[in-house]
């Protein structure tokens, strides 16, 4: 790894171990903040507030001359490779995000940009909105030429500051301009992380979906544990032993955007979850707003079909996923009984299933929602493309479904989203 230049702006929690983390790794640092106290103590080799293992990296580089700190912005850029933004971002009164340290960093950079010839990638590692980047960011660095900008959102949690810099749990680097994109990804070589280089927008977004995610995680725990105390069962070894699977429960498995969920289990198990802490007075808005949540999903579907301005569709998927024949609360039925009821000219073919071999609840629930099922529901794929104008995929296909309907050149609307 060759040693850079790195101007850190923002000696908070996130700027501060930055910058310290960096310069341990060999680069030379140099930390920028408004606020006196914290230059003056990161000159004084200190940590500016309490976080474990930071004071001794501070102390080490700046001992080895490898970190210093200014109030001046001149001063920091005059000779950084790159400038990482680490400003805070708090929220404004009505939960918007607020931008003005940003944007009053920006300005700053930017008026330092006057007969520069050494080349900058300015790089946000601030928590900022999907676009911030391209809209604001941008715009307030001007046009300057060998300028670039990237997205590389920090993880780090306080408390843990130092270790997850050090052994970080995602490296994220975006943007459009590959060799700024992969010279900021190798600033962090050393570090035991293989780095996801990804567009502007997305590297915002993946930084909310993780917040958001851990955020959903410790309600869901806090409200199943609720439950479980209020049952009387040990809600520490529920939980433990749910992580326990990682095949299903603690993995990828679900988390990719697709369909509605639907079928003979999930729908029916979480009814009966939310009645019961009902019952018990107990308040578990998370669980309980999970059915409501399915339905708006299901109706932005049902929207997106009603949009498609083509006569005959074609829906490849009826039962609630692939590889099944479980019509039962299948999101698609429920999707089909709109179209019908809008009066779509439609046809319906499912690998697996047939109206004559189907029985029981199945057959039942199916004739109840959509009585007139027979009618649409075909034999053959072969049935559905030579007749639509527009296919509708509502579960993932076979490789070799997904051959007849490529082959078929009939444009797709994916709500499965197999891609
Ligand atoms: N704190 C965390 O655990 C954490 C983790 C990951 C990401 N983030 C995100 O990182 C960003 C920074 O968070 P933080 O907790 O370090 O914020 P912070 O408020 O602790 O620090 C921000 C620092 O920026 C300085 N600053 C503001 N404008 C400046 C300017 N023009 N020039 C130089 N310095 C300036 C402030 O004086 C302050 O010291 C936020 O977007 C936050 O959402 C925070």
């Amino acid at each position: 790894m060759q040693p850079s230049n790195i101007a850190v702006f923002g000696l908070g929690y996130v700027g501060s171990v930055t910058a310290a983390c960096l310069a341990s790794l060999g680069h030379r640092v140099i930390g920028v903040d408004r606020d006196d106290h914290k230059v003056n103590q990161i000159r004084a080799a200190k940590a500016p507030f309490y976080e474990p293992g930071l004071d001794q990296i501070i102390e080490s580089t700046v001992a080895r001359g490898l970190l210093t700190a200014t109030s001046s912005t001149v001063e920091a850029i005059a000779n950084a490779d790159v400038a990482l933004i680490c400003v805070g971002t708090p929220s404004e009164r009505n939960g918007n995000l607020g931008l003005d340290q940003v944007r009053r960093v920006v300005e700053e950079i930017a008026a330092t940009f006057a007969g520069r010839t050494k080349p900058l990638i300015v790089a946000m590692r601030s928590t900022v909105f999907p676009g911030t980047i391209e809209e604001v960011m941008i715009p307030g660095l001007g046009n300057h030429a060998g300028v670039s900008v990237v997205s590389n959102p920090e993880f780090l949690r306080e408390g843990t500051a130092v270790k997850d810099f050090m052994e970080p749990s995602l490296l994220v680097v975006g943007g459009t301009d590959q060799a700024a994109v992969k010279y900021v990804a190798g600033l962090y070589e050393p570090l035991p992380v293989q780095p996801c280089l990804v567009a502007l927008r997305t590297a915002e977004m993946i930084k909310y979906a993780c917040n958001a995610f851990h955020a959903v995680k410790i309600s869901f725990a806090n409200e199943i544990g609720a439950l479980s105390q209020t049952l009387g069962v040990p809600a520490q070894e529920v939980m433990s032993t749910l992580c326990r699977d990682e095949k299903l429960n603690v993995s990828a498995a679900y988390l990719k955007p697709g369909f509605a969920f639907g079928g003979s289990c999930l729908p029916k198990d979480l009814r009966a979850l939310t009645y019961r802490a009902q019952r018990l007075d107990l308040k578990l808005p998370m669980l309980m707003n999970t059915l409501e949540s399915n339905q708006q999903h299901l109706e932005r579907a049902v929207h997106a079909v009603m949009d498609l301005h083509s006569p005959r569709l074609g829906v490849v998927g009826l039962a609630f996923k692939e590889n099944t024949d479980d019509l039962r609360e299948s999101p698609v039925v429920t999707l089909l009984e709109s179209l019908i009821g809008k009066g779509r000219d439609m046809r319906v073919w499912d690998p697996h299933i047939r109206l004559d071999s189907i029985y029981g609840s199945n057959r039942n629930f199916l004739l109840n929602a959509i009585p007139h099922i027979g009618r649409v529901l075909v034999g053959e794929l072969s049935e559905v493309t030579s007749w639509a104008s527009h296919l509708v995929l509502t579960q993932v296909p076979s490789a070799d479904v997904m051959r007849q309907i490529q082959a078929s050149g009939l444009p797709v609307l994916d709500l499965a989203r197999t891609n």
